[in-house]
């Protein structure tokens, strides 16, 4: 998507294949500035302190990270380093783990000097498959909100958490997807989006959206039941890390209650969620996801801007204060509405999952 009048990805490989450009995250939504690594171990530390960040995208970044260690040395033990150091950067999305697998599936008896060309190739194909996934979910969420909007014959309101935007894919997002394709469609939406402590992905939720001049308010965590008794939201769309055979969702911590707020209150609740995200190996959402303990001092610090408009961190909390910091948590398939993919929107059900991806095609992202 653009960035004032230039095109961007969120991430990006040089033409020579020597090094990958990526947009700073923890920079935002004060400053834009994109970053390049050379080294896996700086694309771990990226992914690692959410300098990149949303389930697609720490997939695609840690490919090219395998891409850039094999530079250096692509023997059989590099490569197993590479996949185990990347691996152990985050636990909970799946996509980073599934696109390491692929990326390894694919070198696994290629010589060790065919590999490095290999595995720049099928980084650039997970991230153009990305691209086209998040698309493709935008082309039937739309549908969603065109038909409130012909119902409603007023602006559709949509409540979002987190950052599910184009910046946590490669492009396009997928809860954003919809959004951008109601926008330039001229379907009048509005977005409530939720703060998210406590890395205020809402922050760059707001960004995202200003750039593109959907209207948006950005509220509180706890706002959105709130809004949901009043009426006042009339959608909810939230994006996914991990998502299991059955069709329980796991996403920033935070998502459950809106999702138990929406049921209470009767207003349909979503998830945008490409093939990547599907852990077809999860029958026991709860039981088998593990859930990422972030450190406490992201809940005990915050950072901003102080008045004369410099970068600031001011403590909320004393240094011996206790926190706990889950980051994600699951909602049950039954509070969803449904889910919207690539290839359609249907219920969240095992039965239906199984139906659309038959198992020749579940590891794989398929457009239809
Ligand atoms: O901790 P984060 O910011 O990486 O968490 C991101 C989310 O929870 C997103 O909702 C999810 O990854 C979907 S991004 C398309």
């Amino acid at each position: 998507m653009k960035v004032g009048d230039t095109h961007f990805r969120s991430l990006w490989a040089d033409p020579a294949k020597s090094r990958v450009h990526f947009i700073d995250q923890t920079r935002l939504p004060f400053a834009f500035e994109t970053r390049s690594a050379t080294r896996v171990e700086e694309v771990a530390e990226a992914i690692r302190v959410m300098r990149v960040r949303g389930a697609p995208l720490i997939g695609v970044a840690a490919a090219f990270g395998v891409a850039l260690a094999l530079e250096h040395d692509n023997s059989d033990a590099g490569l197993k380093r590479a996949v185990t150091t990347l691996k152990a950067t985050r636990p909970t999305a799946v996509n980073l783990a599934w696109a390491l697998d692929r990326v390894e599936a694919k070198l696994t008896g290629v010589l060790p000097h065919k590999r490095t060309e290999l595995a720049w190739a099928e980084a650039q194909a997970i991230a153009d498959e990305d691209v086209a996934l998040n698309e493709a979910i935008g082309t039937h969420g739309v549908k969603l909100i065109e038909a409130l909007y012909l119902r409603l014959k007023r602006p559709v309101n949509v409540l979002t958490h987190c950052n599910a935007g184009w910046i946590a894919t490669v492009d396009w997002g997928t809860v954003t997807s919809p959004l951008y394709k109601a926008h330039e469609a001229r379907i009048p939406v509005h977005v409530w989006v939720d703060e998210t402590r406590p890395r205020n992905q809402g922050l760059l939720t707001a960004w995202e959206l200003a750039s593109h001049g959907v209207p948006h308010t950005l509220v509180t965590d706890n706002a959105g039941g709130h809004l949901m008794q009043r009426g006042q939201v009339d959608l909810v769309l939230v994006g996914a890390d991990r998502v299991s055979r059955r069709g329980d969702v796991c996403n920033k911590i935070g998502t459950y209650l809106k999702a138990l707020a929406a049921h209470a209150n009767g207003v349909p609740f979503y998830a945008c969620v490409p093939t990547p995200t599907i852990d077809w190996k999860v029958t026991d959402a709860l039981a088998e996801i593990p859930i990422e303990e972030r450190p406490a001092d992201e809940v005990r610090i915050v950072r901003g801007l102080d008045l004369q408009g410099l970068p600031s961190q001011v403590a909320i909390a004393s240094a011996n204060t206790p926190v706990a910091n889950p980051a994600f948590d699951v909602t049950p398939a039954e509070l969803l509405t449904g889910l919207v993919t690539e290839r359609g929107v249907f219920k969240a059900n095992e039965r239906d999952l199984l139906a659309l991806w038959p198992k020749s095609q579940r590891d794989q992202a398929y457009l239809t």
